[in-house]
């Protein structure tokens, strides 16, 4: 199929506690937008470029018994976005392509804002320097309980036995922080977020998911 460009490109993003499924998601939904023609880049945070990747295998796995103060993990992410969005996100949109990133500020918002109860200001004014106005166009937040997350995060865990990471071993009421605090954060921007229950099986949630970015993108010139 003929290349589809979108003019200013299309930024959607994935957000949603841990073990809902958004990798798998963000796979199908890259294929099924490839298959009509657009020029769709896959992407993450932490991550994206190579600051970001070793930026992330920090955030996620560092070990020294000092361990991470709270302060020091926000930059982390702020850096970690800011190299991404200037050398990956704003080119590729700017070729008119659409980007697909799992997890984006959002994510600050909640884990470091609501979940760690970091000065929610300071968190604005982060974003304000990293993104300046370059908010997601589509924000998907996949919703699950929390522990059937936290259930699916350890069998992948298990399938794929590493380090254990740092964020996911917060204790339970961490993780309900951040599933409620997504759902607070898109219920204050319905135009941009659509909540979709990921406790389906994929397929039933991949074809939700498409129904809204077809209509996201329809809307598009
Ligand atoms: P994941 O998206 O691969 O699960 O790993 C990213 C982890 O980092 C996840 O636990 C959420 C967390 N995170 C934050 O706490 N703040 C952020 O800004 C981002 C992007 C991720």
């Amino acid at each position: 199929m003929s290349g589809r460009s979108i003019q200013g490109g299309f930024f959607i993003t994935f957000e949603g506690p841990e073990g809902a499924g958004k990798t798998t998601q963000i796979v199908r939904l890259q294929e099924a937008l490839a298959r009509r023609g657009y020029d769709v880049c896959v992407t993450r945070e932490p991550g994206g470029t190579a600051l970001g990747e070793r930026l992330r295998d920090l955030i996620k796995h560092f070990d020294d018994p000092e361990g991470v103060t709270p302060e020091a993990e926000l930059l982390l992410f702020g850096a970690s976005r800011a190299q991404h969005l200037r050398l990956r996100i704003e080119p590729h949109l700017a070729r008119g392509g659409v980007v697909l990133c799992d997890r984006f500020a959002d994510s600050t918002t909640v884990y470091q804002g609501i979940a760690r109860g970091l000065d929610p200001d300071f968190i604005a004014a982060m974003h304000r320097f990293t993104i300046g106005r370059r908010w997601p166009d589509l924000t998907i937040v996949l919703d699950l309980d929390v522990d059937v997350g936290r259930e699916r995060a350890r069998q992948r865990g298990r399938l794929a036995p590493g380090p254990a990471d740092r964020i996911e071993a917060e204790a339970r009421p961490f993780h309900e922080a951040v599933r409620n605090g997504f759902l607070a954060l898109a219920a204050t921007a319905p135009e941009r977020f659509r909540v979709i229950p990921a406790d389906a099986d994929p397929a039933a949630v991949h074809a939700r998911i498409l129904l809204e970015v077809d209509r996201a993108l329809g809307g598009v010139p």
